[in-house]
């Protein structure tokens, strides 16, 4: 977990909840799902309508008021994440559909430009299946070997595997900074220090962690870290891939089309420089600047200051949870943050969501798209409760009395 960090703005999650629309419109629900996709405040609704309303035309194609205007709306979102996760410039982010698409964009470019029979790409027992199955499908095509740290009981990384792991055939390492499965966080810092070290390019995961910590891709050092809009308060459809400009400089493009080139004769494409040269075709553009609108917001609030009220909802959520007989939480004697995946026992997760639902609480259950982890856990599924920066310890509180509920039905 992260050291309690220093902040100037005080937090106030009751009056944040009042500028997400859904809780108003559904006003009996505790929405404890946010690992699966947060909610939206006004500010990011309000940007996307305004952008449709007021201020829509295609970019980077017109020479009328209208397309500039819609055009320097999109570009200033690229600069709003550039500066969030610490980038050295707007160029080395590149707006995709989600994180999923960034990872394949980096194995079907940086991948099969840089990789051959034989190389080894190293990722962790705790990914996403977007961090498994992209590498899988490049796997199979060419012939390289997919490693695979395991995870401890406590579900965190196997350091001394890893570090056995990491020879002279990894070209890749791909991690997550916080598994979405467990909240468990892996010393991301000292992995990627330790494969810059032996040459291997280094791409984190950043979707659960970007929303809760402090992130700095430059001081991380990786070369290539990925996101989701739609966990970080934005919309859906619109992702983040950052890349160190030189790699995305010497990498091949992912789609040709429109607004990725330079010129078109029938004989030869010659294609702009990054970030153009990986965004095809009409991008999403309300979707962009309703990312720039939710780090708007989020800077309004102060993400440290979101960061230090969450790790307190947090450990109040983990004494609430393992005060109740029978559950047992994965991963709960390490560092971790914003997410809690538990088992009630004698009832099967699904069991445990839909009585949840039934009393207005949402939770994920299942696999979590993370099966490798189930496997190694020894369970079919989890239940999942993951934090927004709307939630409060009366939601907590409610969950808890959902949970007692669940347990006098399978008494
Ligand atoms: N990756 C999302 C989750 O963890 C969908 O639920």
């Amino acid at each position: 977990m992260n050291a309690v960090l220093e902040t100037k703005h005080i937090f106030d999650a009751e009056q944040a909840k009042k500028d997400f629309p859904i809780f108003a419109n559904n006003p009996n629900i505790t929405f404890l799902d946010s690992a699966a996709s947060a909610q939206k405040p006004q500010q990011v609704i309000d940007a996307v309508n305004n952008c449709y309303s007021n201020a829509y035309a295609n970019i980077h194609r017109g020479v009328y008021k209208l397309s500039q205007d819609a055009t320097a709306a999109y570009e200033g979102s690229r600069e709003k994440v550039a500066e969030f996760i610490g980038a050295n410039s707007e160029r080395e982010i590149v707006f995709t559909r989600n994180a999923t698409e960034s990872i394949n964009l980096i194995a079907q470019t940086w991948g099969r430009q840089n990789l051959k029979a034989g190389d080894a790409i190293l990722i962790s027992e705790m990914e996403h299946h977007a961090n498994i199955v992209p590498w899988q499908m490049l796997r199979d095509e060419l012939g390289i070997d997919l490693r695979i740290i395991p995870i401890t009981d406590s579900g965190n990384i196997d350091f001394d595997v890893f570090i056995n792991l990491l020879d002279e055939d990894v070209k890749l390492l791909s991690i997550t900074q916080m598994s979405n499965a467990l909240g468990t966080c892996p010393p991301v810092f000292d992995m990627v220090k330790m494969a810059k070290e032996k040459g291997v390019v280094t791409l984190v995961d950043g979707c659960q962690a970007v929303v809760h910590m402090p992130v700095n891709v430059t001081e991380l050092d990786c070369d290539f870290y990925v996101f989701s809009g739609h966990k970080l308060y934005g919309p859906t459809g619109i992702g983040v891939l950052y890349g160190k400009l030189e790699m995305l400089e010497a990498m091949p493009p992912y789609q040709g089309g429109g607004d990725m080139i330079r010129s078109v004769t029938f004989e030869k494409t010659t294609y702009a420089p990054p970030p153009a040269k990986f965004e095809a075709g009409t991008p999403h553009i309300a979707g962009a600047v309703g990312l720039g609108a939710a780090i708007d917001y989020i800077n309004s609030l102060g993400l440290e200051a979101i960061c230090n009220y969450e790790k307190e909802l947090f450990d109040y959520a983990t004494k609430a949870l393992l005060a109740i007989d029978g559950i047992t939480i994965y991963g709960h004697d390490i560092s971790r943050d914003a997410i809690i995946s538990f088992s009630v026992a004698n009832v099967h997760p699904h069991d445990i969501g839909t009585i949840l639902d039934q009393q207005g609480v949402c939770v994920r259950a299942g696999h979590h798209c993370a099966q490798p982890v189930m496997k190694r856990l020894g369970v079919p599924a989890t239940t999942r409760m993951s934090l927004g920066l709307y939630n409060t310890k009366a939601d907590i509180d409610h969950l808890v009395v959902a949970i007692r509920k669940v347990q006098e039905i399978f008494g």
